[in-house]
């Protein structure tokens, strides 16, 4: 009894200063201050569980009990000044974080959670509509929790008791802002996505935006669209909805919010159009002020001149350090009651769901991207080379020769030296995707399909069958990129431990994000030195009981079946005509079952 006091109260005692009681400590470094608008926004898209912050990594260690803190402050600190704040998020809540995962039903803590969160414009993305179940948890949660502010733009949901297709949530949201009385048009899109469970309804939005609805809604006049979507910002979606927009209101600025590449990114659609899209895994807290909105006046409109309008952006590095600066507080004063409560929640979810158990201990950092592909620090590497050539083989076909294929997609983040954890297994691989097989492939076929899905995916790309769809998300904005490298994102993890010795004339910067988009090079509001970033192929490949002296006739074509579609694709193109029926299962347990036991196997525990 008196021993539990005591952990409750140096519990208590850590929250004080909130964060996760293991996460560590924010390091300081040089800070760029917010510039604020009439109108200001705080975004967050592609948190997948990561409500706890990044417990390995300082520079992100702030929970969703801090955020929540940090929106009532700086809420506050709006009202003294007689601006607004708005609240958005874009979608991919879930999936890639134990506190998600981890728990029977998926997102049992997660919902409550989040919903601590006050958040003005809220909409779906993908992830929540692979699964039946996460789908009905959207309808029967999630837009319950933030009734009239969830928008459902092009998303219909089946019922299952009615079997009849509703929307999701409303298709639009308007309202006026409280201080400033700004009239605003907020639509929630997704893009033109088609790998949902078949309880849900995606709409494409070239066909949305015929709607009459839709058509109403841009002739309604207001001072403000917004258009917040699980959409990247130069997608062709975006691009339709801002030509839809201006050809009503060729003056009305417009501010879009992007999602899905996990990217940070801003993009001018033109001089009162403009789209930030804040990052991924609640590393990075968008920040958007608009100064110079004019506010019409009834039917007739005021001076029509485009001058005097600015959009500005932030990208704030998710800690305390961060929040602390903003909000010109300090750890006694910062924190609030309703933020701190939600940290308690997040804690006692982790250790209801021992996320905190150690599997084996990494002897090194495995990196998605930050090592070239192939090389021994190359997460990719790693599981073609040792992983799956020891777990995945089917003991009924261990001595057929095997071709084994898994899309890089598949794994969502890097593996840092040290305890691997239950949380870290749905971090590195939150999908449910088993191995399946087909037997028998002429060896001169199935050699081909690694070839045709890495390189000739452009020429066989449908919108069906999108290859890009096979790598990380983060790698879709190479494509669009103008430049040869890509926005940099990936998060540092060198020196963690190391003390930031920062002076004005010579600071000592930690390696993270230096994005540059269309705002210039200063939106991060953290400095860091950049950090460089390699492509990696659609997919990887393991073989396996190759005969060494000659080439066999037949193989096993065993892959991972969220790319069944592409390989059937591929070997179609090499003449071969196989359908779902030739495919079977290969493995029963989910690749991040088997490579939980790849590592339990093989990784010491005494990290
Ligand atoms: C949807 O898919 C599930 C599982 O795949 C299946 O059981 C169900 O019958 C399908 N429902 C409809 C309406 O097609
Ligand atoms: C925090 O700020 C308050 C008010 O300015 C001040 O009284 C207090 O000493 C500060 N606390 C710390 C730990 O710096
Ligand atoms: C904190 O949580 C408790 C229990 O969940 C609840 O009763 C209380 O109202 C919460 N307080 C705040 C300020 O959110
Ligand atoms: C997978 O599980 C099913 C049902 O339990 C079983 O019939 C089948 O043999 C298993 N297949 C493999 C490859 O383990």
């Amino acid at each position: 009894m008196a021993k539990g006091w005591l952990v409750w109260m140096s519990l208590l005692a850590s929250l004080a200063i909130a964060e996760q009681p293991s996460a560590p400590k924010p390091i300081a470094a040089p800070i760029r201050p917010l510039p604020w608008g009439q109108l200001n926004f705080l975004q967050t898209t592609d948190t997948h569980g990561w409500l706890a912050g990044h417990l390995q990594e300082p520079q992100y260690s702030a929970d969703w009990g801090d955020y929540i803190s940090f929106a009532e402050r700086m809420r506050e600190k709006a009202d003294a000044i007689g601006v607004d704040l708005l609240l958005v998020d874009t979608g991919d809540r879930i999936e890639g974080n134990g506190l998600y995962d981890a728990s029977d039903p998926k997102g049992k803590y997660t919902s409550d959670i989040f919903k601590g969160q006050d958040i003005d414009i809220i909409c779906p993305g993908n992830h929540e509509l692979y699964q039946i179940a996460s789908g009905a948890r959207e309808y029967d949660v999630t837009v319950p929790n933030f009734k009239g502010k969830y928008i459902a733009s092009n998303l219909d949901y089946i019922d299952p008791k009615t079997g009849e297709q509703v929307p999701m949530a409303q298709r639009y949201r308007k309202f006026t802002t409280k201080n400033q009385g700004i009239r605003v048009l907020a639509f929630g899109f997704l893009f033109d996505f088609t790998g949902n469970a078949n309880n849900t309804v995606v709409q494409p939005v070239e066909e949305t935006i015929k709607e009459q609805w839709f058509q109403d809604a841009i002739r309604e006049k207001v001072d403000l669209f917004v258009v917040a979507g699980h959409v990247t910002l130069p997608g062709r979606e975006y691009k339709a909805i801002f030509r839809a927009i201006r050809s009503q209101n060729w003056d009305t600025p417009i501010q879009f919010f992007g999602g899905h590449s996990h990217i940070r990114d801003f993009h001018k659609y033109d001089s009162k159009a403009y789209g930030l899209q804040a990052g991924r895994y609640m590393e990075t807290i968008g920040w958007m002020s608009i100064e110079g909105i004019k506010k019409k006046s009834g039917e007739i409109e005021e001076s029509q001149s485009s001058a005097g309008i600015s959009f500005e952006r932030r990208y704030i590095d998710n800690n305390l350090f961060g929040y602390h600066y903003h909000t010109g507080l300090n750890a006694t004063t910062f924190p609030t009651d309703h933020g701190l409560n939600i940290s308690t929640s997040i804690y006692k979810a982790r250790q209801a769901l021992d996320l905190d158990h150690n599997f084996g201990c990494a002897p090194k950092d495995l990196w998605m991207s930050r090592a070239p592909y192939p090389s021994e620090d190359s997460l990719y590497t790693w599981l073609e080379n040792e992983v799956v050539p020891d777990v995945v083989v089917n003991p009924e076909r261990k001595d057929v020769p095997t071709l084994a294929i898994t899309n890089t997609g598949a794994m969502r983040f890097d593996i840092f030296k040290g305890a691997f954890t239950r949380d870290a297994t749905y971090i590195i691989s939150p999908f449910v995707s088993k191995y399946r097989y087909i037997k028998d492939v002429p060896y001169e076929s199935a050699k081909r399909v690694l070839t045709i899905i890495n390189n000739a995916g452009q020429v066989l790309s449908t919108p069906e069958l999108d290859f890009s769809q096979l790598a990380p998300p983060e790698q879709l904005s190479i494509r669009t990129s103008p430049s040869p490298s890509p926005p940099s994102y990936q998060p540092n993890n060198n020196n963690l431990q190391s003390p930031l010795l920062s002076s004005p004339n010579h600071p000592h910067l930690l390696p993270g994000y230096t994005t540059k988009d269309d705002g210039g090079d200063e939106g991060d509001d953290t400095l860091h030195t950049p950090i460089t970033f390699y492509r990696v192929p659609n997919v990887i490949q393991s073989a396996l009981s190759l005969p060494a002296d000659h080439d066999p006739d037949v193989v096993d074509l065993v892959f991972i079946d969220f790319i069944e579609p592409w390989v059937l694709a591929a070997l179609r193109f090499t003449g071969q005509g196989y359908g779902a029926s030739d495919v079977a299962v290969y493995r029963n347990e989910t690749l991040t079952e088997l490579m939980a036991k790849w590592i339990m196997k093989n990784w010491g525990k005494d990290c």
